[in-house]
């Protein structure tokens, strides 16, 4: 059996996906990049070249989920780290938002790693190994954008189950939990211009310690070091890599940040 490791990157046609992709495939991982957006996965894939390649992948549908899990398995026998990283943001307050935003957010970002780690874990279960790494936010802790918020942080609280429930598999769980990362991604589900996008970066990068906004290879960096050998005693964290900016005080109104 071909015992190359096999990384699955959902939301892998986006920034930090493709940014995920880009380090674990240097690290040696075989990658497969999963997405609602099939096209755009394709070219992501592409773009990494080498064996990576993109399944579709619905992740708030489990017949969806199931069949690109499947070929997955299919094509690699094996799946070593997921990383449940599709995800969306809208910026609304509580009181703004509907409900069919609210179930379309929890949908995605909760309801979508639920459906695709209990697709993987037999597979993990069957190996004696595996790594889950959810990509959650330092939203969670600072408020604002509560529907996102609220996934998020049941996100985690996901993940800490999963490291209890399956430690015996010697699989573990982790969060990584990025404040604002310095490309545009989500600028249409925000609907901001590119004046507005700034604005929101500089009050973001006035409220970090560490004076400038997160990049995807901070984000993938921690990724990399809970899908590694030396991270196998690591289960159940949520790392926050945000420049300090989990620790200071964001005042009455955050809905400007995720
Ligand atoms: N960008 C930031 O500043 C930031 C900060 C903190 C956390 N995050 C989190 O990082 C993750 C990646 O975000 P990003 O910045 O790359 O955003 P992005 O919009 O560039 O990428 C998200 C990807 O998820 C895909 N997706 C949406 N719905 C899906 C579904 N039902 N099934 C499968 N795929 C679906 C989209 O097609 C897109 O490719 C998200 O979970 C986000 O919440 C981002």
């Amino acid at each position: 059996m071909d015992l190359k490791r096999v990384a699955l990157v959902t939301g892998g046609a986006g920034a930090l996906g493709r940014g995920i992709g880009t380090r674990l495939q240097k690290d040696g991982y075989r990658i497969v990049l999963a997405d609602i957006n099939a096209s755009a996965c394709e070219i992501a894939a592409k773009e990494l070249g080498g064996d990576a390649f993109s399944v579709q992948m619905d992740v708030t549908s489990a017949a969806s989920v199931n069949s690109a899990v499947a070929l997955v398995l299919e094509r690699w026998g094996r799946i070593d780290v997921l990383v449940n990283n599709a995800g969306v943001l809208v910026k609304e307050d509580h009181c703004e938002m509907d409900e069919t935003t609210f179930d379309r957010i929890v949908q995605i970002n909760l309801k979508g790693p639920f459906l695709v780690t209990k697709a993987v874990i037999p597979a993990m279960k069957a190996q004696g190994q595996g790594r889950l790494i959810a990509i959650t936010s330092r939203n969670s802790l600072a408020g604002g954008m509560p529907a996102y918020g609220a996934s998020k942080s049941g996100l985690d609280a996901l993940t800490v189950s999963w490291a209890r429930e399956l430690g015996t598999w010697n699989i573990t769980a982790n969060a990584v939990a990025p404040s604002s990362i310095a490309v545009t991604p989500g600028l249409d589900i925000l609907n901001r211009t590119p004046e507005q996008q700034q604005a929101s970066n500089r009050l973001a990068i006035s409220r970090t310690p560490i004076q400038r906004l997160a990049t995807r290879e901070d984000i993938a960096g921690a990724v990399a070091y809970f899908a590694s050998e030396e991270a196998g005693f690591v289960t159940g964290e949520t790392l926050y890599v945000a420049g300090g900016s989990q620790l200071a005080p964001v005042g009455r109104y955050a809905s400007d940040q995720n």
